[in-house]
């Protein structure tokens, strides 16, 4: 495909010029006849590069440079100019242009600044690709799972990654639903175009709207400059609706219209604009019992949900947990300097006894704690805030031994940090040593119907720190919320 340019000159012997002068050296190319022509040009369809005038009626060519490097701040945009002074220079330059040419000017002149602005474009979007594909690759092999309900996971991420299906995302705070949808777009058809992640629960609905479509200059007070929406944004790629269940009703309308028309309209803009987004969406709600109590739509529910994905809390899949230790450890280790190679069987028994109301987001959080408190290479259940020792297993009675499952749990002093591909517990029988680690214990069935009564309360969303800008103490609180609260280091009764 030969590149796009972008002419925008209110004197039209110069807009014929260019336009024969550039297509004779194969390039295509559009031309606007002031600075609101050109931009609505920009916004249609896709540019390589603008070549804009500096003085025209109306907009100049400054403002229209800002309007641009706005919308697209990685296409360059030449300017041309009658009288350069350093003034404008210095303010064409500081605005983001990539260079400017003063009238009049050699054919060769211009051709050379646009055969150097594309190579220099070239040159950035390929080093953005290979840092995304870097930061791709990064988390990809980060995604850790042997557990039977993980690998169905992994399985149905396989499947369909590479469609443009919508899917729904369902799963407790902290079960790994964002990294889930990174890789379901790594494995895309999509891989090498933006993934832009909203969080819908995080905005009030005004902001969340022109974050999602846009705003023209002056479609609201205080709308000073358009702004592009990350619809616009995510064009050719995914978005991710993050907590899409906070979505309020009155945007669920205008996001459905969106999906079924493929256009979006941009607040206070007269024009729609197609887009081709693939939505990816998460919930730690049951959006169903949401749209029963008609607080999310019908509609929309089936659009954005042709595959769910359910994210099993981290109580229900035990048998991921010595694999995520080993994972945090080591990652833990290497950021803080640090040589933890042991766990002290208390703590491991912690570890696979507690209920994870934050689950894999907390159990980061206290390994990286845990590190952190650990001098030498064995870490043991001192390492943990102490309201969180205080509900260990090691202080509670039998009733929580019912908990103890996966035979990892070790019957010497110290477990080794290493642990195989895959564990060899699919079986629903599983057993575990007793505290003391001399005579097994064989567990029934499930888990999470063993334990349900034996919930922990002593508040260690202190603990949880979110990867980001206080989200996830949010979410971990949410997660913990609804929970049966019982004070630090007494046990609920049974039931
Ligand atoms: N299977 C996993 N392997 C490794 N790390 C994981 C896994 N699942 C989650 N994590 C880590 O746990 C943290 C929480 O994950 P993520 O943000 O994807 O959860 P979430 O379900 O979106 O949570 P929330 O509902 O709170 O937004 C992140 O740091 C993530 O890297
Ligand atoms: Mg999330």
């Amino acid at each position: 495909m030969n590149p796009r340019i972008l002419v925008i000159d209110d004197e039209q012997p110069m807009r014929e010029m260019l336009q024969r002068l550039l297509e004779d050296s194969q390039y295509e190319v559009s031309s606007a006849r002031n600075g609101e022509e050109g931009l609505a040009l920009f916004d249609q369809e896709p540019f390589h590069l603008v070549i804009t005038d500096l003085s025209m009626p109306g907009m100049d060519g400054i403002e229209v440079l800002r309007t641009l490097k706005e919308r697209g701040p990685h296409v360059p945009v030449i300017l041309v100019t009658a009288f350069a002074t350093i003034d404008t220079a210095v303010e064409a330059i500081k605005a983001g242009a990539y260079d400017y040419i003063t009238k009049p000017f050699e054919p060769d002149t211009i051709e050379i600044t646009i055969k150097n602005a594309l190579a220099h474009k070239q040159l950035v979007d390929e080093n953005r690709q290979l840092k995304q594909r870097l930061d791709d690759v990064e988390k990809k092999s980060h995604i850790i799972g042997v557990s039977p309900k993980m690998e169905e996971v992994f399985h149905l991420v396989e499947k369909v990654a590479p469609t443009d299906a919508t899917v729904l995302i369902e799963g407790e705070s902290g079960t790994g639903k964002e990294l889930i949808a990174r890789r379901l777009h790594q494995q895309s058809t999509r891989a090498d175009e933006a993934f832009i992640s909203i969080n819908c629960g995080a905005l009030p609905e005004t902001l969340l709207e022109s974050e999602l479509f846009g705003y023209e200059k002056g479609a609201f007070t205080g709308a000073t400059t358009a702004k592009e929406g990350i619809f616009k944004a995510a064009h050719g790629g995914t978005l991710f609706l993050d907590e899409i269940g906070e979505m309020p009703l009155a945007l669920q309308v205008k996001l459905l219209r969106v999906l079924q028309d493929k256009h979006v309209l941009t607040i206070g803009g007269r024009k729609s604009f197609p887009v081709n987004v693939r939505i990816l969406s998460a919930t730690n709600k049951n959006l169903k019992e949401e749209v029963a109590a008609g607080r999310f739509r019908e509609d929309l529910y089936y659009r954005i949900n042709v595959f769910t994905i359910h994210l099993p809390p981290l109580r229900d899949r035990v048998e991921d947990i010595p694999h995520l230790l080993n994972h945090f450890i080591k990652k833990y280790n290497k950021e803080f300097d640090k040589s933890v190679a042991t766990i002290s069987p208390e703590l491991m028994r912690f570890f696979k006894d507690y209920h994870w109301p934050g689950n894999i987001r907390e159990l980061e959080n206290y390994v990286e704690r845990a590190i952190l408190m650990t001098e030498g290479t064995h870490m043991q259940l001192s390492a943990l805030p102490d309201d969180i020792q205080q509900v260990s297993p090691v202080g509670a009675g039998k009733r929580r031994e019912a908990f103890l499952t996966s035979a990892v749990l070790s019957r010497e002093p110290r477990e080794r940090l290493e642990f195989p591909d895959r564990t060899s517990t699919k079986s629903s029988r599983n057993t575990a040593s007793r505290r003391g680690g001399k005579k097994p214990i064989t567990v029934e069935g499930d888990v999470s119907s063993t334990g349900s009564g034996l919930l922990f309360g002593s508040s260690p969303t202190g603990a949880i720190r979110g990867r980001g800008a206080g989200r996830g103490r949010k979410h971990a609180a949410r997660g913990l919320s609804g929970l049966p609260q019982c004070p630090a280091g007494k046990e609920l009764p049974s039931p």
